[in-house]
């Protein structure tokens, strides 16, 4: 949450920072905020509300009165201190010698800011007490640089942070420290960069360096020179990044997510392809996952494996649970990561802990994963973005190849991820001789027919648009599903309520008897997930009880349920039967994708930046 970035070496560092800026919105937008300085003072503007707020302020700025080669900005979240002009960042010490910009949480300041005596705070934030902290080293006998003043105080900084620092009296650097928070720096064509995601940074190049943590950093025109907190020289993680900047476009779309909705059969496509061939050495093919990195022989030894992450991922690792427990045989936990590590799980060498990430950058599914690795666990992550934390920190990863997802409300970032699930489950079941060569072959050359079976499925949004218009202004939506339709339900639930407001729940079908059947009245709307296949008799069954209380009925069905869900249900959509069952949800999934999205458009919400939430969550 909140974004950084910072530009030293270029003509007019407040455009750059700016366009930056529009890329790491969907890390926040409370607030937005930019400081340049010429070596004589720092300049500062900042507003409270989206980017649009900052460009209108900087516009009525005087000719040339920001303009300077370095400067640093930041796109805020609010945690410490209600999103006002006054919070938003950079934040300075008195006398504005040094600004600061933070994504994280500085969980000591109360103390840090009782350390400094009778001082006056101008916000109520946790970040500002660094700009002070800063300011006061700087003033020490020995003069600091501001690299080395960073560094002293970084040592007395307890939670996670990214910081961003220049000083007036260093015109063309900027210092950035890094703890359980991403950032990204980079030098190309004499600029120097660094930003909390590559994604503001791909216009400028492809070639960046992810900070480790614990480390600083000095940017300048010259280059990045990274040093660990006692100043020796440290290396930070390099690499290069596949997509490009019109991946990172809307393409035409009014709507970033509704164009990921879009991406999703390439987005499946990329997942799948090249999973399975012969090695190197020739012989028969078989699944091969290359980055896992775990040896199959203690992949084979494993007896338990914990899923965990966070709101949609948490679906789709519902999804790996059934995929993994079916295929493998081996008992699955999925746990909300937030919950995992405070309480005491039963975890050791042989439990397998799968972490699911879109961003790899979520700190609570970050804390699971490091919790379990102290026990000895194994710890492979299933992420989007290459070389984020969460693939650098775990024992192996599988990257999902979804391409970047702007988008708050993730949808190809599922999609992927099921299909990743899906491998996990089957990749396991190999290496433990739980299926025959051929088996596995049949099942993955199945899975290769689901981005057209998706294409079949976004050819329905017509007929979802309608239904949507119809139910724009339903007060109570309802979505239920069983077996693999559970987790569909959930995320179902989840899409419609984070960007239109309207309430949603889902429960597992059978469950509706043991309470939450109260709550339906006539004028209810339930969504009930009822593909063919061994649940669908009981699903009609639970259809028929909402039904008879007065709920309006839409199922979504599979050509072979289709049919009979006519006689029970007031709509039913049709989907393609999956290649396997276990596959249907990465379908199931697209028509409530897009009937949040038509509802919450039809409603008029801002469905690309829903009010209170974030992309990246990097804070507890
Ligand atoms: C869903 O639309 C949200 N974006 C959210 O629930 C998200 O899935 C969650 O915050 C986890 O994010 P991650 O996959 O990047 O870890």
């Amino acid at each position: 949450m909140c974004g950084i970035i910072g530009i030293t070496g270029r003509v007019d560092a407040v455009d750059g920072i700016v366009a930056g800026l529009k890329r790491l919105e969907y890390r926040g937008y409370d607030s937005a905020g930019v400081v340049t300085g010429d070596g004589r003072a720092l300049r500062i503007v900042k507003r409270a509300g989206k980017l649009e707020n900052l460009t209108g302020a900087l516009a009525e700025q005087a000719d040339g009165a920001l303009s300077a080669s370095t400067g640093i900005g930041h796109t805020r979240w609010a945690t410490h201190g209600a999103p006002n002009d006054r919070n938003a960042h950079p934040h300075t010490d008195p006398d504005g010698r040094v600004a600061v910009v933070h994504n994280g949480i500085v969980e000591n300041y109360q103390q840090l800011k009782s350390s400094l005596g009778d001082v006056r705070f101008a916000s109520e934030t946790d970040s500002e007490v660094v700009a002070h902290l800063v300011a006061r080293h700087l003033d020490e006998a020995d003069a600091p640089d501001l690299l080395t003043a960073v560094r002293r105080v970084v040592a007395d900084l307890k939670g996670a942070y990214s910081l961003c620092l220049v000083s007036r009296d260093e015109p063309d650097t900027i210092v950035v420290a890094k703890h359980e928070a991403p950032l990204i720096v980079a030098h190309a064509d004499g600029v120097g960069y660094c930003a909390s995601d590559v994604a503001a940074l791909i216009a400028h190049t492809r070639d960046v360096s992810a900070l480790l943590d614990g480390q600083i950093a000095r940017i300048t025109p010259d280059g990045v020179e990274v040093v660990d907190v006692d100043g020796a020289p440290a290396k930070p993680h390099d690499y290069h990044v596949s997509w490009d900047l019109e991946a990172a476009e809307k393409q035409g779309y009014e709507h970033f997510m509704l164009k990921e909705i879009f991406e999703q059969p390439q987005a499946v496509h990329d997942t799948l392809l090249d999973r399975h061939r012969p090695d190197a050495g020739g012989g028969s093919p078989r699944l091969r996952l290359d980055e896992l990195r775990i040896d199959e022989r203690d992949l084979a030894r494993i007896d338990k494996v914990f899923i965990l992450a966070c709101g949609t991922s948490l679906h789709a690792g519902m999804v790996g649970k059934l995929a993994i427990e079916h295929w493998a045989g081996i008992p699955v936990d999925v746990e909300v990561a937030s919950e995992f590590r405070y309480r005491d799980p039963i975890v050791d060498k042989n439990t397998l802990v799968i972490a699911i990430s879109q961003s790899g950058e979520t700190v609570d599914t970050i804390a699971a994963a490091s919790h379990a690795r102290d026990q000895r666990s194994p710890v492979v992550s299933l992420v989007n973005v290459v070389g984020s934390t969460l693939a650098r920190e775990a024992d192996g990863v599988l990257y999902t190849h979804a391409g970047p997802e702007v988008a708050v409300a993730s949808t190809k970032a599922f999609t992927t991820q099921i299909v990743g699930c899906l491998l996990l489950g089957l990749y396991l079941a190999q290496v433990r001789g739980r299926m025959y060569a051929t088996e596995t072959a049949d099942i993955l050359s199945r899975l290769q027919q689901i981005p057209d079976a998706l294409e079949e499925v976004l050819g329905l949004d017509a007929e979802i648009t309608a239904l949507a218009e119809r139910y724009t202004d339903v007060d109570y939506t309802m979505f239920i599903g069983r077996h693999s339709g559970l987790p569909i339900a959930m995320e179902g639930a989840l899409k419609l309520k984070e960007i239109s407001y309207l309430h949603a729940e889902a429960f597992p079908a059978g469950e509706m008897k043991h309470g939450p059947i109260a709550l339906i009245e006539p004028g209810s709307l339930v969504i009930a997930l009822a593909p063919a296949g061994h649940v669908f008799a009981k699903m009609v069954s639970n259809i028929q009880e909402v039904r008879a209380r007065g709920a309006s009925v839409l199922a979504i069905g599979t050509a072979d349920s289709a049919a009979e869900l006519k006689d029970h249900a007031d709509h039913v959509l049709a989907l393609p039967e999956p290649p396997h069952e276990l596959a249907g949800p990465v379908l199931s999934v697209v028509p409530l994708q897009l009937f949040s999205y038509r509802v919450a458009t039809l409603r008029g919400e801002d469905v690309d930046q829903p009010r209170n939430l974030a992309k990246t969550v990097t804070v507890e």
